[in-house]
C-alpha cells in the first residue's frame, strides 16, 4: 500500500464549478459503464475531496438542483452518504422513505414515481428490493436516476467508492488481486464490483461455500474458490461481504458458527495464509461471522476510509448527471 497521491483539485471553489463533460443521464448499473466514464467519475471525485477537508464542507455546485432520495429499503451509510454529498454541494434535498409513505396504502413505483414527475425533481437516487427498479424509473421520469442498490443486481455507487479506496491506497488498480468473500450470490456489491474492477484491470476471485458462489460466475471474469486461506494467500486485498439473511430463503449453510468458522476471515485464517492483507467492507458489518471485530478495527481495515471516500464518488455522480438533466 502506498500513501494517498495528492493532485491539484481543478474545481472552481467560488461556482462549485467544474470543466468537464459527462455524457450519460443515469447510472443504473457498473456493467453498462464503459472505462471511460469509471476514470472519469474518479478523477471528479479526487477533485471534490478536499471540499470535505475544508472548515466550510461546502460549494455552491447544486444550489439549482433538487435531489429526492426515494429509499424502499433500509439503509444507513448509503443513505447518510448521499444526502451529505447532496448537501455539500448546495443542492435541495428531499427524503422518502416507505415508511410513512402511500406505499403502505398500496401505491404502486409508478404512479409514485408520475407523481414524483408532476413535481419536477432534478435527480432520484433510489433503493429498492426489487432488481431492475432503478432502470423501470429511468424509462418514465425525465430525472436522472442513481442507482442506491436494486435488489441482488447492482450498488453503482458502492463499487466506485471502492475502486476510489484502492486508487488511493495502491500505485495502480492494473493487475491488483481482490478477492470478494462472503455471500456472493446475493450480494449486489459483489456483482458491481466484479464489472467495475476488471474493467479496471485488476484481478478477481469469489470465495464462499459452493452454496453462496453463483454458477457461471466465472463468465463474468473472476475465478472462484471455496477456500479462504487459499483467497487470503492469492489475494492483495481481501474485499470481505455480509451474508444477507434478509434475501435467503431457505438454508445455504449449517449454522452462523459453522459459517464463521469456515468461511469467515479471521486471525487463524490470516496467520495460515501468512499474509497480513488490507481488509474492505461495504457495511453492516456482522462482527463475529463474516468478519472479527479486531480485524474489522485493526490497521490493515480500509472500511472507514471507504466511507469517507463514498461521499466525495456520490458528490461526483450527482455533479456528472446534473449536467446532463440541465443540458
Ligand atoms: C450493502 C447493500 O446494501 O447492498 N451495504 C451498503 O450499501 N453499504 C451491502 C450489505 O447490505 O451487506
Amino acid at each position: 500500500m502506498g500513501t494517498p497521491q495528492r493532485r491539484r483539485s481543478n474545481l472552481d471553489y467560488a461556482s462549485g464549478q467544474l470543466m468537464t463533460e459527462f455524457g450519460l443521464r443515469h447510472l443504473l448499473t457498473i456493467r453498462e459503464l464503459d472505462r471511460l466514464h469509471i476514470e472519469q467519475i474518479l478523477s471528479t471525485a479526487e477533485d471534490f475531496l478536499p471540499v470535505l477537508e475544508r472548515p466550510i464542507k461546502q460549494v455552491p455546485s447544486l444550489r439549482h438542483i433538487t435531489v429526492l432520495h426515494l429509499f424502499y429499503e433500509s439503509s444507513t451509510r448509503t443513505r447518510i452518504s448521499f444526502e451529505l454529498a447532496a448537501r455539500r454541494l448546495s443542492a435541495q434535498v428531499v427524503n422518502f422513505s416507505v415508511a410513512g409513505s402511500s406505499v403502505a396504502k398500496g401505491e404502486s413505483l409508478l404512479d409514485t414515481a408520475r407523481n414524483i414527475q408532476a413535481m419536477k425533481v432534478d435527480l432520484v437516487v433510489i433503493r429498492h428490493h426489487s432488481s431492475g427498479a432503478a432502470h423501470f424509473l429511468s424509462q418514465h421520469l425525465h430525472a436522472g436516476i442513481i442507482n442506491a442498490g436494486d435488489g441482488v443486481n447492482e450498488h453503482p455507487t458502492q463499487a466506485l467508492l471502492d475502486a476510489f479506496t484502492l486508487r488511493r491506497s495502491f500505485a495502480k488498480l492494473e493487475g491488483l488481486k481482490i478477492a470478494l468473500i462472503g455471500d456472493i450470490l446475493h450480494s449486489r456489491v459483489a456483482r458491481s464490483n466484479i464489472y467495475c474492477l476488471t474493467r479496471l484491470g485488476a484481478q478477481v476471485c469469489v470465495c464462499g461455500p459452493p452454496s453462496l458462489i453463483p454458477v457461471h460466475i466465472e463468465a463474468l471474469g473472476a475465478k472462484v474458490t471455496y477456500d479462504v486461506v487459499e483467497a487470503l494467500r492469492w489475494c492483495d486485498v481481501a474485499y470481505v461481504l455480509r451474508i444477507q439473511l434478509e434475501r435467503q430463503h431457505v438454508g445455504y449453510f449449517p449454522s452462523l458458527q459453522e459459517y464463521a468458522d469456515w468461511y469467515g476471515v479471521h486471525e487463524q485464517a490470516i496467520k495460515q495464509a501468512g499474509r497480513r492483507v488490507p481488509i474492505m467492507h461495504p457495511g453492516p458489518v456482522n462482527r463475529g461471522v463474516e468478519l472479527t471485530a479486531e480485524l474489522a478495527d485493526s490497521s490493515q481495515s480500509l472500511i472507514l476510509q471507504q466511507v469517507t471516500y463514498g461521499v466525495a464518488v456520490r458528490m461526483a455522480v450527482l455533479y456528472l448527471l446534473a449536467q446532463q438533466v440541465q443540458a
